[in-house]
């Protein structure tokens, strides 16, 4: 791993052996890009990758050279209004009302590892040898505005980190206006753009198109990161498929607003900016001041999109994930909240719990309605004190007893929210985030607290912190149930409101940190309606996430194979619930709801005493072979198969890291008649190890991933008495032991 700078052209190249990135000081002393992409050698200049040209109606830069435009320059960190027509990655706007910004090359410096961000979630290391950083520092004379941009190459991903930070180094005041976290001008656009969209219970499904002259973009305005598309996005070459060929995947770490974006020039170059969306986004630089963008991850491959997957799957799992629970196996656990929903007394919770405990479930949450006057979601969220009239001996009491059956206590909290019927919103109605004089728009009967205030902040942290200190608590639920309308913080001044969004989730950050930090061995699970902030910027401060609301298994197929183009599977909430199920109405047998949810952070969320005997047995049968095999679960290389977007079947698997382990999961939505014989085509095996598939029949690892892994069932002929029957909504779990 090395970064380079080559005094004579003025280049920098990054490498690692996997992936190049190679940037240069151009002429006029701004920064331009040369390439990205698989790691090229070392060679003295890449100057012929400076392409100018003579265009008409463009720009030149200096007098006399019209072959040296922006407007067809690849750049690195471009401003807008001097020759360059496309958006730019920042823009200021200045004392006088001009947004001109010349930012070119001061000095650089590299260092071992990677430096943190001030108050920001980002990748890390933990010893210098993992990483290199370069910092770029630009500046505008002008204004004495300075730009650090920041450039981390880990040794071994094909992963490079990118941020900015601004110092206003002047003796004005500044407005950043855009502020995006890094720029990419890749030289064609022969790509697919593909995204993560959707909607509440139908979060991050894979969409892709053909990339076309002009913008193409996802974002949030909500003040999260949402349901609806999420901070990734990945550009593909037509013919990459799973298993084979180019693919760039680019990743915010960041929980608010967003933008990620794709425009195509005239001349076929793609420019990709991700970062905080400048829409609603404005923040005041005084002199002296410094702003730090979110880390944007981007990564390269040339090997299909299971490895682009898989190097972030590595990467946020050990290198963003942080804390006791990073590395370990996730507690099996059941909510209440589809089982009872806010229809509970504590004798029931504990008929529950002790059910759960016999199944060796080993972690009992308790959801929403525990405290104030929280009977329904129209009181209550704001007054974190136990509700005694449903639980007479308090938190403190219920997770007591809990612990005394030999489980773990979790509890839910909506710190962010506040209900107008609370004691909370009584006393201080103008913490909610509010426009002053306008109507105040409600979601789910809530309000969201003003974050970016440190006293709502202090104030939440020490109601939680009381209750944490005074019961055995091992896991929250941090749950956020509406997003951000009426924007306007009372406590901001009117040149400020634009930075209520950022300071915001900075704001919630500094909640989790404190949180995380006082209560290091508590798990964190985030939860926003499901999905809504499923996202590595949470991702740092809990290390898995409600993935949906929609726990239907078939409906879950889609949401966790597209969940699974960014994030791990140990990062993946899934639990097991109830038919016909609460969101879809469909019935699916309790095999394939669980054969679903293994491949996540595991869980029941259901009202097991509605079971009968035949049902316990199987949920204890599954506990236990969840224990035997979370590991290879949650920490395993993950490989999707069969995409359920394409199809009637899905299939995945995970493979232990020294490949002498491996489960595959296959699935069948509708049953068919008269259908074909069957092979899936298995990844990660070792070709030279034979393999005992569910201690039958024993495959060569080559078999296994060249020829496939015979799936037919009695769906296949009219009648095969000597294959597995076959139903809708079918799944069959495959354990592959090497002998
Ligand atoms: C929305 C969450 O996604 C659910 O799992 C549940 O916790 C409810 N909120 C509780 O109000």
């Amino acid at each position: 791993m090395s970064i380079y700078f080559e005094e004579a052209s003025r280049t920098f190249h990054l490498t690692n052996g996997r992936l190049s990135y190679l940037t240069k000081i151009l002429p006029n002393g701004q920064l331009g890009q040369l390439y990205f992409g698989k790691a090229v050698n070392r060679r003295p200049n890449f100057d012929h990758l400076f392409e100018r040209v003579a265009r008409s109606m463009s720009a030149a830069v200096f007098e006399g050279q019209p072959d040296f435009s922006l407007d067809h320059v690849k750049q690195e960190y471009p401003s807008y209004g001097t020759g360059d027509f496309r958006h730019p990655a920042v823009r200021v706007e200045q004392p006088n009302g001009g947004t001109i910004l010349n930012l070119v090359y001061q000095s650089h410096s590299c260092m071992l590892g990677k430096p943190a961000l001030e108050g920001l979630p980002a990748t890390y290391c933990e010893n210098e040898r993992e990483a290199e950083t370069l910092c770029i520092l630009l500046r505008d004379d002008l204004t004495e505005l300075e730009a650090e941009l920041r450039y981390t190459v880990f040794a071994d991903l094909p992963a490079i980190a990118r941020s900015v930070r601004f110092v206003n180094s002047g003796q004005q005041p500044l407005r950043l206006d855009t502020a995006m976290s890094f720029c990419l001008d890749l030289p064609d656009c022969g790509y697919e753009w593909l995204q993560l969209s959707g909607a509440w219970s139908r979060e991050r499904h894979i969409h892709t198109r053909k990339l076309a002259p002009g913008i193409q973009s996802v974002e949030s305005t909500r003040g999260c990161s949402s349901h609806n598309h999420n901070p990734f996005v990945m550009l593909k070459r037509p013919e990459t498929t799973e298993f084979l060929g180019e693919a760039i995947g680019f990743s915010l770490i960041y929980s608010g607003n967003f933008l990620a974006q794709a425009e195509v020039d005239s001349w076929g170059v793609t420019r990709v900016t991700m970062g905080i969306n400048p829409f609603a986004f404005s923040w005041k630089l005084e002199p002296g001041e410094a702003f730090q963008t979110p880390e944007a991850i981007i990564v390269y491959t040339d090997a299909g999109l299971n490895a682009m997957s898989q190097a972030f799957h590595r990467l946020y799992r050990e290198r963003l994930a942080r804390g006791w629970w990073r590395d370990r196996p996730r507690p099996i656990l059941l909510n209440n909240w589809e089982g009872t929903y806010f229809d509970f007394t504590e004798e029931k919770l504990l008929e529950i719990a002790r059910t759960a405990r016999d199944q060796g479930i080993e972690l009992f949450v308790l959801d929403d309605g525990w405290f104030g006057a929280r009977t329904n979601d129209l009181a209550g969220l704001g007054d974190w004190t136990p509700n005694r009239e449903r639980l007479p001996h308090g938190i403190a009491g219920l997770a007591g007893q809990i612990e005394e059956m030999g489980m773990k206590f979790g509890l839910w909290f909506e710190p962010e929210m506040v209900n107008k019927d609370s004691d909370l919103y009584r006393a201080h109605p103008d913490w909610a985030i509010q426009t002053p004089g306008r109507r105040m728009s409600l979601g789910r009967n809530e309000c969201v607290l003003d974050f970016s205030r440190p006293e709502v902040v202090d104030y939440i942290y020490n109601s939680m912190a009381k209750l944490l200190n005074e019961a055995k608590i091992s896991y929250i639920k941090w749950d956020m149930n509406r997003c951000i309308t009426e924007a306007f913080s009372v406590k901001l001044p009117p040149d400020r409101q634009g930075e209520l969004f950022h300071r915001y989730i900075l704001g919630v950050y500094s909640l989790y940190d404190r949180l995380a930090a006082a209560f290091p061995k508590v798990l964190f699970e985030s939860c926003a309606s499901g999905g809504g902030r499923f996202d590595p910027g949470i991702l740092y401060y809990a290390p898995q996430g409600w993935a949906s609301d929609d726990s239907d298994a078939i409906e879950r197929l889609k949401i966790q194979y597209g969940t699974s183009m960014c994030y791990p599977v140990s990062s993946i909430g899934a639990h097991v619930s109830i038919v016909p199920n609460h969101q879809v109405g469909r019935v699916t047998p309790l095999e394939t709801r669980a054969n679903v949810a293994f491949f996540g952070a595991f869980g029941y969320e259901l009202d097991l005493n509605a079971l009968d005997r035949h049902e316990f047995d199987q949920i204890a049968e599954q506990v236990k072979f969840m224990k035997q095999y979370r590991e290879l679960f949650q920490f395993g290389d993950f490989y999707r198969l069969v995409s359920p977007f394409e199809g009637n079947l899905a299939a995945w698997m995970v493979v232990s890291r020294d490949r002498k382990t491996a489960i595959v999961g296959w699935y069948k939505l509708l049953n068919e008649v008269n259908g074909p014989f069957r092979r899936v085509k298995l990844c990660g095996l070792d070709a030279q190890m034979s393999y005992r598939v569910n201690g039958a029949g024993s495959y060569g690892g080559d078999e296994l991933m060249n020829i496939g892994l015979a799936t037919t069932d009695a769906s296949a002929g009219e009648s095969l008495p000597n294959f597995q029957p076959s139903h809708d909504f079918d799944s069959r779990l495959y354990l592959l032991t090497a002998e």
